[in-house]
């Protein structure tokens, strides 16, 4: 939701660490930002609604602004508008303590109505402001600032990932429950952020901070205290992946970056699990896992990949049921026996973590099907497949779209008790390089380009290409602001066919030449009678070009890897009709990437 960025030990690079570290944690969120810096000029704070480059410029025109120790945040709001009041970091009266927040915290209405009791004054709408102040009323009783802090912090209610400076210290003070947080060590300084790309130039090395932590940063080192208040020693892990990574490597968007690197990711997914000679899909990983039935959970562009996923797994003789986890969270269904898989690009999402909690509540076993090491579903979790697809900085899901895609079908032949898919194996194989004949040979930018006036989209399939019609208007509205649903194509004449007219381009995705496509192909002739304009990714074996006004082409494949296919082109009519458009494509209005709260 929010990003933290913290270090100790830049010296009189603490600014400009500070501004890099926002600058990549940007995706997370992007309505307003702001930095606090101590050294022996006292505790200094810029902040400013608005994008990072607002920031930029105000910090640029100020020369006191130095320090050697610091904190920065880049916000989306939760509490209170984004203004420069609300924007982080918060202080207390006296200016002494500054606090980032990302998280939510619960009963910060009843601290507050205390704290402004007891004389307290608030600049802000927003919950963490409480945070300082408890801190100052710490201090102001006397004690130092890392108790002050550690009473703060056991006062809160509901999630937060914290970060506080104090003036006259040079201690970066954390603490960390329900909300990502990592710290970076290298030899001479350690970082703190809510995600590894912040501080990656910097460092590989990362501690992942569990729930109740405190740690403490300072010049000569970092130490880790746990939610019982012993100290712990946490393992340093390696990050695998490069700065270059998090980069946009020459292209106009991150998301266009990302969709390009799909093949790649793929062959990473794929690496070492597929053994076409042998016949067989080993997730290693997964050895000692035993499904009978499966009820997958997540959100968004996570809960369309569970969609698909459950269908494989279905066909592959494993009950499955896909679910919104945020309906999982509040309504379970009967648990029975099912091993709850979450769905989660992040590992963060907060209504994802809330099902798989409910699920292990109840006694299940859980599995996270996730892109980020180390994050919290996959520590929670009892079982953890890596997809592999490398940072996702664009907030539209893309490339680890892609990448659920595969690791389900991995996963679902995995779990098979039937015989493996031969054909599939051989599709999987072929999979990174279809993709680049379709990224290679696309006409989605000349299709954007007919339908930028299209007064809503409707994208339509059937079987697995439903999930693939559901994401396609996700990405569409995410990126465009454009209206458009997703949804299978035998509903459209129960209701939506009222809303098709010349005006609303349907884009039918119809592969194979079985029933589903013969199916959909009835659909695009409903809408083309009504005078809509259809687009169809096809596969050319069914005869649907007949009927449409333009094809979007992906090679022969396997049923399921054609829904992969397809998708691609959907991603990029949508960034190309975003682009087009003008819009904002990495960091659409209102979203977040990870969204850490419920
Ligand atoms: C899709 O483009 C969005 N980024 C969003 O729907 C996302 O898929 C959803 O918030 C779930 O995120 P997760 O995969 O990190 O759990």
């Amino acid at each position: 939701m929010c990003g933290i960025i913290g270090c100790v030990g830049c010296g009189d690079g603490t600014l400009s660490t500070l501004m890099h570290g926002l600058s990549k944690l940007e995706y997370r969120g992007y309505d307003s930002a702001g930095v606090a810096l101590v050294g022996a000029g006292g505790l200094r704070v810029d902040k400013t609604a608005g994008k990072i480059e607002a920031l930029e410029s105000s910090v640029a025109d100020r020369d006191d602004l130095a320090g050697t120790i610091g904190v920065g945040h880049t916000r989306w709001s939760t509490h209170g508008p984004p203004t420069d009041d609300n924007a982080h970091p918060h202080r207390d009266c006296s200016e002494r303590v500054a606090v980032v927040h990302n998280g939510i915290i619960e009963n910060y209405q009843s601290l507050r109505d205390e704290l402004a009791e007891s004389g307290h004054d608030f600049d802000s709408d927003t919950d963490t402001e409480v945070v300082p102040h408890l801190v100052e009323a710490g201090l102001d009783a006397g004690n130092d600032p890392e108790t002050a802090f550690r009473d703060a912090v056991a006062r809160l209610e509901g999630s937060y990932a914290l970060a506080c400076v104090v003036e006259g210290t040079e201690t970066v003070l954390v603490a960390r429950n329900d909300s990502p947080l990592v710290l970076g060590v290298d030899d001479d300084a350690t970082y703190l952020a809510s995600d590894v790309p912040a501080f990656r130039a910097f460092t590989d090395r990362v501690v992942y901070l569990e729930d109740g932590d405190v740690a403490r940063l300072t010049p000569g080192g970092w130490s880790v205290t746990g939610a019982d208040g012993e100290l712990r020693e946490p393992a340093v892990e390696t990050v695998e992946w490069d700065a270059e990574d998090t980069g946009k490597s020459g292209y106009e968007h991150f998301m266009l970056k990302e969709i390009h690197e799909q093949p790649r990711a793929l062959r990473q997914c794929l690496r070492g699990r597929v053994d076409e000679l042998g016949g067989r899909v080993t997730l290693e990983e997964l050895d000692e896992l035993d499904v009978d039935r499966a009820h997958l959970v997540a959100a968004g562009t996570s809960y369309h990949a569970a969609v698909y996923g459950a269908r494989l797994l279905r066909a592959d003789g494993v009950p499955a049921q896909a679910f919104l986890s945020h309906e999982y969270a509040v309504a379970p269904p009967p648990a029975g026996e099912a091993t709850v898989i979450g769905v989660s690009q992040s590992g963060e999402t907060a209504d994802t973590l809330a099902a798989t909690r409910t699920a292990r509540r109840r006694g299940a076993e859980t599995l996270a099907l996730t892109n980020t090491v180390g994050s919290t579903m996959a520590r929670e979790c009892d079982h953890v497949c890596y997809i592999r697809s490398g940072p996702e900085i664009g907030v539209a899901a893309t490339k680890t779209f892609a990448g659920q895609q595969t690791a389900l079908n991995l996963l679902a032949q995995h779990l098979s008790d039937g015989p493996v898919d031969r054909e599939l194996l051989a599709a999987l194989r072929d999979l990174p390089g279809d993709v680049q004949t379709v990224l290679d040979g696309t006409d989605a930018e000349a299709v954007a380009e007919t339908y930028l006036d299209g007064d809503a989209y409707f994208f339509i399939g059937r079987a697995l290409q439903q999930a693939v019609a559901m994401e396609g208007a996700l990405k569409m509205k995410e990126i465009t602001y454009k209206h458009a649903e997703g949804f299978a194509a035998g509903e459209l004449k129960h209701g939506t066919l009222a809303l098709v007219t010349p005006d609303t381009p349907v884009v039918a995705a119809v592969t194979g030449d079985g029933e589903p496509a013969r199916k959909t192909v009835g659909s695009v002739k409903e809408v083309e009678a009504r005078g809509a304009p259809v687009v169809a990714v096809t596969d050319g074996r069914s005869d649907v070009e007949r009927y449409v006004d333009h094809v979007l082409e992906i090679p022969e494949t396997h049923p399921r890897t054609a829904a992969i296919l397809a998708n691609v082109q959907l991603q990029l009519l949508a960034y190309h009709t975003a682009a087009k458009l003008g819009r904002s494509v990495d960091k659409p209005r209102n979203l977040a990437k990870s969204v850490t709260v419920e």
